[in-house]
């Protein structure tokens, strides 16, 4: 990587290390991202852009209704979004089998001998948005995980419980023990991604399973904390799942991150809502920072002053983690004022939807 000094070096001159915490500008691989909803149809021709223009590839999310679980509906799912992304823009979508009870095994092999899947998601039946058909006891899915592991395709988790009597806030770490952990004993073959982690207990569990297990964690995750949610009153857009923890769960995420660990990796978790879904007495939960996630990750990068690790964060575990090259084109993030919209435009429903905004500064530009 090259990081620019705040005298205005060029990146070709750039300073010699220790690298300056205050650098202006940032040269790395292009990112990719590990987690993405680009939605479809309408929504799908708003939001793909924003994410195409910040990452060469991205797993895409198959919360779709109903949910991508055949290989031809991934196929022409992904056909879908090469032609909403513009021309110009070079964007791999890497496509991933929604789980369901029952899921077949030779489905799962055959879409990854093909190349149409690069992993599958388990939703637990009903723990977030899109996830009524998710899958109701991890036995009606062991067939389906015993050829993935053959096949050396990777477990993409919400790692959330769905028992009403678990408090919201605790749902992450009761996962771990009650689901995941036998998970891990009973498929010893299985790469697994635990997704968007939001607790410390995440990050102790994805730190015990080094060559098993990798984590992906959001900008807004490391941006705030519970409280965001309710400050003033009840905050929509700051509302998502797995819900913002305590501070020192941020704090935790944040020392991941940017830590010399290779098991944790960019996964924005980009999930845009229509803002009139949200703002309304029971709102969808997801937050659309798609247009603005780069900038937000080099601010909190910037704040720990660890610029350096930004491009092992963003760049380079994520492709480790799933056998492929890291990106050879380069990009520049500058140290500026933050210059992104409110909200995106919805034109074929005459709709917006608000683009996530920390209430701390984001001073990078992409
Ligand atoms: C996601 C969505 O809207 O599809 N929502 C969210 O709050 N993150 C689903 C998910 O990843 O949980
Ligand atoms: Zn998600």
């Amino acid at each position: 990587i090259n990081i620019g000094a705040r005298s205005g070096a060029s990146v070709e001159s750039a300073m010699p290390s220790p690298i300056a915490p205050s650098a202006a500008s940032i040269t790395i691989r292009r990112p990719d991202d590990w987690h993405v909803h680009l939605r479809d149809g309408h929504l799908l021709a708003a939001c793909a852009v924003h994410t195409a223009r910040q990452f060469g590839r991205a797993i895409i999310m198959p919360n779709l209704v109903p949910p991508v679980t055949k290989v031809a509906e991934a196929s022409a799912y992904r056909e879908r979004i090469r032609a909403a992304v513009p021309k110009d823009l070079r964007f791999e979508p890497l496509m991933t089998c929604y789980l369901t009870d029952g899921a077949d095994p030779a489905e799962l092999t055959r879409g990854k001998a093909e190349g149409v899947w690069v992993a599958a998601k388990l939703y637990p039946a009903h723990a977030t948005t899109n996830s009524a058909h998710g899958v109701t006891s991890m036995d009606r899915v062991a067939k389906g995980l015993e050829a993935m592991e053959k096949a050396g395709m990777p477990l993409l988790v919400h790692g959330e419980v769905t028992d009403p009597d678990v408090d919201i806030f605790d749902r992450e770490a009761v996962f771990l023990d009650k689901v995941l952990a036998p998970l891990l004993k009973r498929h010893p073959g299985l790469k697994i991604v635990l997704e968007h982690i939001t607790t410390r207990e995440g990050v102790a569990f994805v730190e015990a399973h080094p060559g098993r297990l990798g984590g992906t964690i959001t900008p807004h995750h490391l941006s705030y904390n519970r409280n965001a949610i309710f400050k003033g009153g009840i905050r929509p857009h700051f509302y998502c799942l797995p819900i913002a923890k305590r501070e020192e769960h941020r704090l935790a995420l944040r020392r991941a991150a940017t830590s010399d660990s290779t098991q944790f990796f960019l996964g924005t978790d980009t999930a845009p809502h229509t803002t009139d879904t949200k703002e309304c007495a029971c709102g969808c939960a997801g937050v659309f920072n798609a247009p603005v996630a780069m900038q937000v990750y080099a601010q909190i990068f910037a704040e720990e002053g660890k610029l350096d690790r930004l491009e092992a964060f963003a760049s380079l575990n994520g492709p480790a983690f799933y056998g492929l090259p890291p990106n050879e084109e380069r990009v520049t993030l500058r140290a500026a004022t933050l210059d992104a919209p409110d909200h995106i435009d919805v034109p074929a429903l005459a709709k917006i939807i608000t683009v996530f905004r920390p209430d701390t500064p984001v001073d990078w530009s992409f």
